[in-house]
């Protein structure tokens, strides 16, 4: 694999380098071919923990990237993407990878059966309702609860251990994901993150 810091100095120099103004709608394809480096031609994410795009919330999507480039949500290789990032592109980017649809990168997985089962039964009836704010089958409910449905297992837990560190630094709000993140353990996290990778979105 790539060292992603390599991959990151990349995508930001192409970036800096996409034209502006006129030539705009080639810039935001020259911007898409971005994008899709790491998420995915058509959004659909990657098993190295690049989340899936496709189907997601648009206004989640364009917050999502406003915090980056606020650097409010954390994180290495999308703060830096971020800032070359217009309000405009924010909007048109959202768009497009919301509208895109593509199979889930591990829905066909046969690795980790047991591990799926798991998370299965943990979704119906362990002491974490995913589904009671994301929606039936993890499809999402508006802007504020997010599809978690077809993510890359990675993805799903390295946002829930930032999640964690999050809780670390302050006591969260009751209701928000910081505050669930602190119910889960190590097991049940890797057994969610597998059971959800399989599911369609
Ligand atoms: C070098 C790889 C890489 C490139 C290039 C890249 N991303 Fe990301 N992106 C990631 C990773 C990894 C995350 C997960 C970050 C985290 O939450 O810790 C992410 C997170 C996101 C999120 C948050 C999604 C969610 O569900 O939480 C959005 C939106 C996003 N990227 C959009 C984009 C857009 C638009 C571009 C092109 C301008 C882009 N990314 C380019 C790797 C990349
Ligand atoms: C009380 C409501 C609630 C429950 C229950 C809940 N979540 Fe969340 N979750 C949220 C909210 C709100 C967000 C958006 C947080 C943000 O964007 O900062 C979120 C975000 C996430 C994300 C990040 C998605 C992305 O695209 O960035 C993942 C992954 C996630 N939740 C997984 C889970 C799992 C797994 C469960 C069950 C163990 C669960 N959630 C239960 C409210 C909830």
């Amino acid at each position: 694999m790539k060292p992603i810091v390599q991959v990151v100095f990349a995508a930001a120099l192409l970036l800096a380098l996409v034209p502006a103004g006129h030539a705009q709608n080639a810039g935001r394809q020259a911007t898409v071919a971005v994008c899709s480096g790491c998420h995915g031609a058509h959004g659909e994410g990657s098993a190295a923990g690049a989340p899936r795009l496709a189907g997601q919330n648009t206004e989640y999507l364009s917050h999502a990237l406003t915090m980056f480039k606020a650097r409010t949500r954390a994180s290495v290789i999308m703060q830096p993407l971020a800032q070359g990032l217009s309000d405009t592109d924010i909007q048109a980017l959202s768009a497009y990878f919301s509208g895109q649809s593509a199979p889930s990168v591990e829905a066909d997985s046969a690795a980790m059966p047991l591990l799926v089962e798991e998370g299965k039964r943990l979704v119906a009836t362990g002491p974490v309702r995913c589904f009671e704010c994301h929606g039936a089958q993890g499809l999402g409910n508006g802007a504020r609860y997010p599809s978690i449905a077809g993510q890359p297992a990675q993805f799903v837990v390295d946002r829930i251990h930032e999640f964690q560190q999050r809780a670390r630094q302050s006591t969260p709000q009751p209701g928000t994901m910081t505050a669930v993140s602190t119910l889960l353990s190590e097991d049940e996290i890797r057994a969610y993150a597998a059971y959800l990778s399989r599911l369609k979105r």
